[in-house]
């Protein structure tokens, strides 16, 4: 049997695969489904330092390719996670990438500093790239300076491993990784969701703007963690409409040391067992005896 687990920032992950951030609630929700330690980690939406209400519905919306989400960041707040939803985590022993965002550098800063390091926070990651607020998020992610500037400053407050999560909506990107790597980054998830609107034509209006994910943004996503992945020397986690194991192959071929699934588990909430273990059969199958062994095999 080959070994499906994967090292990130120095925690040994049982296998590569976990959710995106926002798309399995606070991981309680699918449990009566599948147990979450299924996952190599468990991504938690995005936290902030108070609780956010987020926008008015409606929030999504299903296209003929994939969904358009604009959710604006509700969630608990960073201390309801950890009092209320994490011992939930630790009693299963699951490892936590915890994603977080401010509407200011001080509003990450105060985040970042709020949670205390634990043998099962993998990392932080920093969303710097959610396309449905007017302030924060998206607008530190579209230049270089400002992703410098602000990767530099949480750096400083936290001896956590921290990902940048970034926005593919800039003229070049691989400029932006440098960025994030240069101000202390110790990984990048590519891509977030792009810019999208739906149109109701019996209504004749424009019922949602927000961020497009599924099938039609994989392309665009292996190009950014291809790209990325060779232009700088840290784990690139790839994110952009897995649906399948064949997808996840892809893109660990293409340089990502993980993937995140988001849309496919609202198609399927059991595409993520499901791609965990049509992995474990390709690494039977292909004779290979460690994933590892093919992040970035197309690379030679
Ligand atoms: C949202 O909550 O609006 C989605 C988060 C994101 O796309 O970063």
């Amino acid at each position: 049997m080959g070994s499906l687990a994967v090292d990130l920032f120095g925690k040994t992950l049982k296998n590569p695969v976990m959710n995106a951030s926002g798309t399995l609630g606070y991981g309680v929700e699918i449990e009566p489904l599948w147990p979450v330690e299924t996952m190599g980690a468990y991504v938690t939406k995005g936290l902030s330092a108070a609780p956010h209400h987020g926008n008015p519905t409606p929030r999504v919306w299903e296209e003929r390719s994939g969904m358009i989400n604009s959710i604006g960041l509700q969630n608990v707040g960073v201390d309801r996670f950890f009092s209320h939803y994490f011992p939930f985590f630790v009693e299963r022993r699951c490892p936590v990438i915890v994603n977080f965002f401010g509407f200011s550098e001080e509003e990450y800063l105060s985040c970042a500093k709020s949670i205390e390091p634990h043998d099962l926070i993998v990392a932080l990651e920093m969303n710097l790239s959610c396309p449905n607020i007017k302030k924060g998020g998206i607008s530190f992610g579209k230049e270089a300076s400002a992703v410098h500037a602000i990767v530099r400053a949480v750096r400083g407050v936290t001896k956590l491993p921290l990902i940048a999560k970034l926005t593919p909506e800039v003229k070049n990107l691989v400029e932006i990784a440098r960025a994030a790597y240069e101000g202390g980054a110790d990984g990048l998830t590519l891509i977030n969701t792009v810019p999208a609107a739906a149109v109701d034509v019996k209504n004749r209006k424009v019922p949602l703007k927000g961020g497009l994910s599924g099938p039609l943004l994989k392309p665009v996503a292996l190009r950014a963690v291809h790209e990325c992945s060779q232009a700088v020397p840290i784990p690139v986690i790839g994110v952009g409409g897995i649906m399948n194991t064949g997808d996840a192959l892809e893109f660990l071929m293409a340089g990502a040391r993980a993937v995140q699934v988001g849309t496919a588990t609202f198609v399927d909430p059991f595409a993520m067992p499901k791609i965990i273990a049509g992995l474990d059969c390709w690494l039977d199958a292909s004779g290979c005896a460690d994933i590892s062994a093919i992040v970035g095999a197309t690379h030679g």
